[in-house]
């Protein structure tokens, strides 16, 4: 196996960009399922009314060169890697993109602040209350 083909997980959270308005985030679900079912990349976008939160899970080399792209769209601010690394197995092998908005405003701010671990137990525990979207 060589390093490119290597299962890589990627945890990051962001701010939805003022001027983007949350008419985008339709947009960018469709358009991220579409691509990503292309790239072999699988995850979940969860979307707060103020924060995304995304898992990205494929190749190492295409989840690196997805998340260089998905950094720079302007429609986000303050975007930050909350955790990324190895993976034995794909979380979301059935999702190119699951997408969950969430009720509660805000309800992802306290991830800003984690440590990577305690980001992705955080991310794990609210796994079961998200109502996901293939
Ligand atoms: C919060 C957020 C999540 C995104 N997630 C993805 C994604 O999972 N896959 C993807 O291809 N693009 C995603 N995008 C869009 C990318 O930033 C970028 O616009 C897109 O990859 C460019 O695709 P193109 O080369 O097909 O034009 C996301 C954008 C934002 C703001």
């Amino acid at each position: 196996m060589t390093t490119n083909s290597v299962l890589y997980e990627l945890l990051y959270i962001s701010s939805i960009a003022p001027a983007a308005g949350i008419s985008v985030v339709p947009q960018i679900a469709k358009h991220a399922r579409e691509r990503n079912a292309k790239l072999d990349v699988t995850g979940l976008l969860i979307f707060d009314g103020a924060r995304f939160c995304q898992h990205l899970e494929g190749s190492e080399s295409v989840v690196r060169a997805l998340y260089a792209r998905i950094e720079a769209d302007p429609r986000h601010t303050q975007v930050n890697a909350l955790q990324q690394g190895a993976s034995l197995s794909r979380k979301f092998p059935r999702f190119s993109m699951g997408y969950a908005d969430l009720a509660e405003l805000d309800s992802l701010q306290f991830m800003v602040t984690q440590s990577s671990k305690t980001a992705r137990d955080a991310f794990n525990d609210l796994l079961p209350t998200v109502d996901m979207e293939p």
